[in-house]
């Protein structure tokens, strides 16, 4: 038996044996992608192919810990309900042995193919990095073809690696991240003919390029693409200090938009945006979908915090985010929306209308739970603060509280009271506005907050005790108008 087929096999059986364990945590999401034992991180190979979406995720099938990374697949007709698929590729080769690491996938010309990185390290912890491809004729079972670029090009180090492919006018793109021999991080821009012999274009953009001073040692996992008339790069940036309510989180994933020029691989692009205002976002990809949509995933997590992830004493641990879709709005900040297709989920529904808080907070009949849809909408008056309390215990213990100050125009999101793993408070400013639109989608350990239309969200996990379900809407010195409140049950 070959080692791939091996590999897969102990995987398999692995993750069936810890079923039982991992099947009773509360913790498990009800509508989320996650690993069924073990460890899942960034998302992979998303790409919509022959009508359906393919979506693949870094996997160590063994144990909660980075090991070495398997692909899984999984594939849907809506974005919304995943069959799971046998693990795509296994760390079977020597140019891969410590790791299938993050790439795409591409449809060359009616085969599904994907670009991965094999991640090897020898025993004095020196790093290899090889991209790779794989290919299937049937959607399931995948040939490795090997590695099409077998080294890093001079003045960068072997953190060479995430690979996301696109074709523009018959000829195939790349960029990859990496740090320079100086530890700057970098993405560059490759091309080729084939997706085998590939030529190095560029630097597209990293740290100490542009306005960019001191932005990181490393950029992971970049994404390149076009919106509107612009091309936007997505990239994860290591090493950003923090400033006031930017870059909290350990490592940053954010945007650039801008213009490129094909010909040098250079972006000529705005400052850094974070994505995500949250605690638990990384590594995001994109994918075009065949009704022309940009949709974005993301791994809910961040590497090297494992502590916070409790779900890890029971056999497994992550998850993915829903899906969003981009636009480009004004200003050129790159809007997030849930795909439509949530609404397929939606169960029974409350609702109300026309309420107005003053310096009071009130529960709803009706309005409570954890694994839910919920859109309040604000209109602003005289109140220094307003918002809402989620997962509230009905002893008080509890609760994960969203606040708009009036004053400062600023949003926070308070973990710090939310269950086990206490941790923070995240801030971000609402642009001049007289609404406030608050959509979340709540499911057992995770909360997703789309603000005003997608200009912000924030995604994080949370670890309340099941028995905390309250819902509280509240409004501090003065008043504010609650003009509708919408739940559904997920
Ligand atoms: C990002 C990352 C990637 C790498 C993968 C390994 O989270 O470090 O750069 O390919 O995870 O699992």
């Amino acid at each position: 038996m070959s080692k791939e087929k091996e590999l897969l096999i102990k995987a398999r059986q692995s993750m069936k044996e810890k079923k039982e364990e991992v099947a009773d945590d509360y913790y498990r999401l009800q509508y989320h992608i996650m690993p069924p034992a073990g460890l899942l991180n960034d998302p992979n190979g998303f790409i919509h192919f022959d009508g359906e979406y393919h979506l693949f995720h870094q996997l160590y099938p063994f144990d909660t810990t980075h090991g070495s990374k398997f692909w899984a697949h999984l594939k849907s007709t809506d974005l919304v309900n995943w069959q799971e698929l046998p693990l795509a590729l296994a760390p079977a080769n020597p140019y891969e042995s410590h790791g299938c690491y993050s790439g795409s996938a591409v449809d060359n010309d009616g085969t599904l193919t994907l670009i991965y990185t094999g991640n090897v390290k020898d025993e004095a912890d020196n790093r290899e990095t090889y991209q790779c491809l794989a290919v299937t004729e049937d959607g399931i079972n995948f040939n490795k073809l090997g590695p099409v670029i077998k080294n890093q090009p001079t003045g960068y180090t072997r953190h060479f690696r995430d690979p996301k492919v696109w074709q523009k006018d018959g000829q195939w793109y790349m960029v990859i991240g990496t740090q320079t021999i100086d530890q700057e991080g970098r993405v560059l821009l490759f091309t080729s003919a084939d997706l085998k012999e590939w030529e190095l274009v560029g630097e597209v953009a990293g740290s100490n390029l542009g306005q960019l001073d001191d932005f990181g040692y490393m950029w992971e996992c970049p994404d390149l693409f076009r919106l509107d008339d612009k091309e936007v790069l997505i990239a994860a940036p290591q090493g950003v200090a923090a400033e006031e309510n930017l870059y909290n989180n350990i490592y940053q994933n954010g945007y650039l938009v801008g213009d490129l020029d094909y010909q040098t691989g250079q972006l000529e692009h705005n400052g850094f945006r974070e994505l995500d205002q949250g605690f638990d976002f990384y590594a995001s990809q994109t994918t075009l979908d065949e009704q022309g949509r940009r949709i974005l995933l993301a791994w809910m997590g961040l590497p090297d915090q494992e502590e916070y992830y409790v779900e890890r004493d029971n056999g497994w641990v992550h998850t993915l985010t829903i899906p969003r879709v981009l636009e480009l709005g004004a200003d050129n900040q790159v809007l997030q929306k849930p795909v439509s297709e949530m609404k397929k989920l939606r169960g029974a529904k409350e609702e109300y209308h026309n309420l107005k808080l003053q310096d009071e907070i009130i529960k709803l009949a009706g309005i409570n739970g954890d694994v839910l849809e919920l859109i309040a909408e604000f209109e602003i008056e005289d109140a220094a603060e307003f918002g809402v309390k989620l997962r509230c215990a009905a002893d008080g213990s509890e609760e994960t509280v969203i606040t708009y100050d009036q004053e400062t125009s600023e949003l926070s999101f308070d973990r710090s009271n939310s269950g086990r793993g206490e941790d923070g408070v995240r801030r971000c400013e609402i642009d001049e506005t007289e609404q406030l639109q608050l959509h979340f989608f709540m499911d057992t350990s995770s909360i997703e907050l789309f603000v005003n239309d997608g200009k912000k969200v924030f995604t994080t996990r949370i670890y309340p005790q099941p028995s905390s379900q309250d819902i509280k809407f509240f409004a501090h010195s003065g008043a504010v108008k609650l003009n509708q409140v919408r739940k559904w049950e997920l």
